[in-house]
């Protein structure tokens, strides 16, 4: 009985600390689609205060994507400069407060950028449009 009951409870400890990995694991991901008409090219530039992710360009619905563990106090946050024709506009992609972990689109943050601002994707295929930031 003894046996039995601390065997369930080393089965316990296991799966509280498998869990606990897997969160640790976990990594929040971005993904920013370019959703603007007449197949304009999109460019990006996207940084946070520790990284800059470099130039890209998207063609008609291409996407370009990233990955993080959002830190312990939840002041992460990544911003994009976002540009075609003559147009170019600042916004914060990733905000903890805003986006936390995007747990219900598979970890992913879906982005489409239209030219009046980025609209988020929610898992029943709704988006919110945001406002650029400038
Ligand atoms: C973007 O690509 C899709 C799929 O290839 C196409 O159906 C659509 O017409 C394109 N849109 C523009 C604005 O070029
Ligand atoms: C879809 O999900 C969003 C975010 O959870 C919610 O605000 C919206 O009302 C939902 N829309 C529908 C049609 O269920």
């Amino acid at each position: 009985m003894a046996a039995l009951f601390s065997r369930r409870i080393i089965l316990f400890k296991t799966v509280l600390l498998l869990m606990f990995l897997t969160m640790l694991k976990a990594k929040t991901h971005v993904r920013i689609i370019n959703n603007l008409p007449d197949d304009m090219q999109l460019h990006i530039h996207c940084q946070s205060g520790d990284d800059d992710l470099g130039f890209h360009e998207l063609s008609n619905l291409s996407s370009f994507e990233f990955s993080f563990k959002p830190n312990w106090i939840g002041s992460t946050r990544f911003f994009c400069f976002m540009a075609w024709l003559s147009n170019g506009h600042y916004f914060d992609i990733y905000e903890y407060r805003r986006d936390g972990t995007c747990l219900w689109t598979e970890h992913t943050c879906k982005w489409h950028v239209t030219p009046n601002g980025p609209c988020k994707e929610f898992s029943n295929g709704t988006a919110r449009c945001y406002p650029w930031n400038t």
